[in-house]
């Protein structure tokens, strides 16, 4: 039989994890074998994997990352190469209203996995086994706000996080850092800016502007509408993790952006923009479509103003690049969503309806 590499990848059933391993499977085949580990919260869902799961060389284990046993039976079972962490709670606004999840699943679940990687990969020596790497997957938030008229995150910018999501984020680095330093454990991590693109919970600006916008509802905009993302198209992202997981030195950082800065208030217009412009004619989904659906809402708690990434590190040493024009992807994306109507019913019946009800008082 031919030798696979094995990735396990966490929290595969949500957005930037589904995207990873379609990515990783049309690029690869059957050269590797991908085990799927999600506990299929609120932002998991299997359906992202359709296309995949019958393949031989997938497989999904609905576990908990901070289940012990459970991790540990999955090292038992696979021979695992790499893996690819993305499981966490992702979601600032949820993270101000109820902290204590992000800290068990980000900070608890990391340690298991760390600890539950090296039992399986460490040799008597001290030593790794050949070829094994934990690719720790992080956000740009840990370095917390920048200010409107400049600068930018590099690798080496203390951390400061400013809400319970990104804190969370930061102690789980924090934890990656320590194990390469204490144990020499083979790990990296990579601080990413916010992706967009199809399969994204309709609790994030962009998929949550298209739905609203589709559905006629309003498109509630934090404070001034003023605060600036770096959007970076998430088969961008894709193609930097697994470039980092095949170049990166151990023990290295990697920031990964798009060079992409955007007001919010510009990312909510543009949509109405390319809607009206791609949405056939006679779909009735354009009745409502127009600006005045913009409707400034009270700020997020502690709202972080600006996050830019310097991502000169990876582009020098790893090179990667992003491919993707922010006008060329966001076009795709809003295409994607409106054609998946289906898909989106799914993920905002249901518990989602009782969120956002909560959430934005409507
Ligand atoms: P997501 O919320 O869409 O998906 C998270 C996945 O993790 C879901 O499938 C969920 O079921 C799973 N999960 C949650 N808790 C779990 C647990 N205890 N055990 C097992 N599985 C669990 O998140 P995303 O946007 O795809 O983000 C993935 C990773 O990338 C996160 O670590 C996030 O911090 C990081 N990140 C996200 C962005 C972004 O813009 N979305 C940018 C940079 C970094
Ligand atoms: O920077 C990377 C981070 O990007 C990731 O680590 C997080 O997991 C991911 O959720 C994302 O965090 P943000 O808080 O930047 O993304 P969100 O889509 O929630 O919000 C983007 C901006 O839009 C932010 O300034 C808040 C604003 N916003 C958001 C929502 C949901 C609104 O104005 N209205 C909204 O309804």
């Amino acid at each position: 039989m031919k030798q696979q590499k094995t990735y396990l990848v966490t929290g595969g059933a949500g957005f930037i994890g589904s995207n990873f391993i379609l990515y990783m499977l049309e690029k690869y085949g059957d050269d590797i074998r991908v085990v799927n580990v999600d506990a299929l919260t609120y932002a998991g869902n299997p359906e992202n994997l359709r296309d995949v799961e019958t393949k031989e060389n997938y497989r999904f284990i609905r576990a908990d990352i901070t289940d012990h046993a459970a991790i540990g039976a999955v090292f038992a079972e696979e021979s695992v190469d790499i893996v690819v962490h993305f499981a966490a709670e992702s979601h600032v606004d949820r993270s101000i209203a109820d902290p204590e999840v992000f800290v068990r699943t980000n900070v608890l679940g990391t340690a298991t996995m760390l600890n539950a990687a090296r039992a399986a990969w460490e040799k008597e020596d001290g030593t790794y086994l050949p070829g094994r790497k934990f690719l720790h997957v992080s956000t740009d938030e840990v370095y917390g706000s920048l200010p409107e008229d400049g600068g930018y995150f590099y690798e080496d910018t203390p951390y400061a996080p400013r809400s319970p999501y990104s804190a969370s984020k930061a102690s789980s680095d924090l934890l990656v850092k320590a194990y390469t330093e204490t144990y020499g454990f083979p790990a990296n991590i990579t601080n990413c800016s916010n992706n967009y693109g199809p399969y994204q919970f309709p609790e994030k600006l962009i998929p949550l502007m298209i739905h609203n916008a589709l559905e006629g509802k309003k498109l509630p905009v934090y404070g001034d509408g003023k605060n600036v993302r770096d959007w970076l198209y998430v088969v961008d992202h894709a193609k930097a993790i697994d470039m980092v997981i095949e170049k990166g030195v151990p023990g290295e950082t990697y920031n990964i952006g798009g060079h992409n800065e955007k007001q919010n208030i510009e990312i909510v217009k543009t949509i109405i923009d390319i809607l009206r412009e791609e949405l056939p004619e006679d779909d009735a989904r354009r009745a409502h479509l127009s600006y005045d659906l913009i409707t400034y809402v009270e700020d997020r708690k502690g709202h972080d103003r600006r996050y830019a990434i310097a991502p000169d590190k990876i582009k020098r040493e790893i090179g990667w690049e992003p491919e993707t024009m922010f006008a060329e992807g966001i076009r795709k994306t809003i295409r994607w969503y409106f054609e998946h109507e289906a898909w989106m019913d799914n993920v905002t019946s249901g518990a989602y309806q009782e969120y956002y009800e909560k959430m934005y008082s409507v």
